[in-house]
């Protein structure tokens, strides 16, 4: 339903999360608040939950739809947590949670310009202060960097005809809209490989959409600074959505949990590193049949959670 998002792995974060009665808790993806909700029904008053935002109506929307004097909102971008922390005289927290990717009610609103299947600007900025969006993208950058982009961040095969296609239509006309990059991949894509992999704009917008919003670099980078934010025996809990951002917070995890980072040709350990977390789960935890059936967005989630040492 239109400005509505189902959360996911609701209940198995919520549980992984332990959460203590007089805990702090932060939630650096609060979307339309599903995880922050239920945060705040697992502890009691002395109890507090910090909830951030990047996209200003997810902070406006749930102004309006949860009232508790246990939530302090934010307009802010994960990778300053600590700032926001700071802010507050927090100094750590007691665990956190990231819900990673775009919202239903992002991608249901045709002005934000996230989805292929509604026409509307090409923009795709989750924080609509920032000036990069999706069509300064596919206007101005040269067509090895669009390439590479659709690519790496979509891993479409077509990458490079798409990319083709792209240029030599801005030659003639600029890029404004979601449903004229739509046609422009799909007239790039031969109608035999349309036949199959699902609609043929998929993969480049989502590429598009990482890229306009810097989602993996700044998601490597979160978790360094998150985890640094966190009390002794504290969890964070990473639910995502595709394969690149899990093999992000898979090593990542790992990197963090290992006791040497010595290259391998190095016979004996000589760079005296400390492990700093635990990793929990050893697989990432996948939705049951039960949610999939009821949210599809849940089929592709996976969560992944690490403790403080
Ligand atoms: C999948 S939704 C979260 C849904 C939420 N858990 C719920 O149950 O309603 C992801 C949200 O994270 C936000 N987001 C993505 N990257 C962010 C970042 N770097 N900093 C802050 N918020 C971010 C998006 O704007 C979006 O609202």
């Amino acid at each position: 339903m239109r400005n509505e998002h189902k959360p996911v792995l609701l209940d198995e974060t919520i549980e992984y999360l332990n959460c203590k009665e007089d805990g702090i808790y932060v939630d650096g993806t609060l979307g339309r608040g599903g995880h922050t909700a239920a945060l705040l029904e697992n502890i009691e008053d002395e109890g507090l939950v910090i909830s951030l935002d990047r996209d200003l109506e997810a902070i406006e929307a749930v102004k309006e739809s949860i009232e508790s004097s246990n939530l302090i909102l934010e307009h802010a971008n994960y990778i300053n947590i600590g700032e926001v922390l700071e802010k507050h005289d927090i100094d750590k927290v007691d665990g956190m949670i990231f819900d990673l990717g775009v919202s239903s009610p992002q991608l249901d609103n045709s002005n934000r310009g996230f989805s292929y299947q509604k026409n509307g600007p090409l923009d795709m900025r989750m924080n609509r202060d920032q000036k990069l969006t999706a069509a300064d993208i596919v206007n101005k950058y040269r067509k090895e960097k669009i390439e590479e982009i659709i690519y790496d961040y979509g891993e479409d095969n077509w990458a490079s005809r798409i990319a083709e296609f792209i240029v030599a239509y801005r030659k003639k006309k600029k890029i404004e809209t979601t449903f004229e990059l739509v046609d422009i991949i799909k007239a790039a894509i031969p109608a035999s490989a349309r036949r199959s992999g699902g609609h043929p704009a998929r993969r480049t917008f989502q590429a598009l959409r990482i890229a306009t919003n810097n989602e993996l670099n700044q998601l490597e980078d979160m978790i360094t600074g998150a985890v640094e934010q966190l009390k002794s025996g504290g969890r964070i809990c990473i639910i995502s959505f595709h394969s690149l951002e899990d093999r992000i917070v898979k090593h990542k995890f790992r990197e963090l949990a290992s006791d040497c980072i010595c290259p391998p040709e190095i016979p004996v350990c000589m760079c005296d590193k400390e492990p700093i977390v635990k990793v929990i789960t050893k697989s990432p935890i996948r939705a049951t049949e039960e949610e999939i059936e009821e949210n599809y967005r849940a089929r592709s989630a996976k969560l992944r959670v690490a403790e403080k040492i």
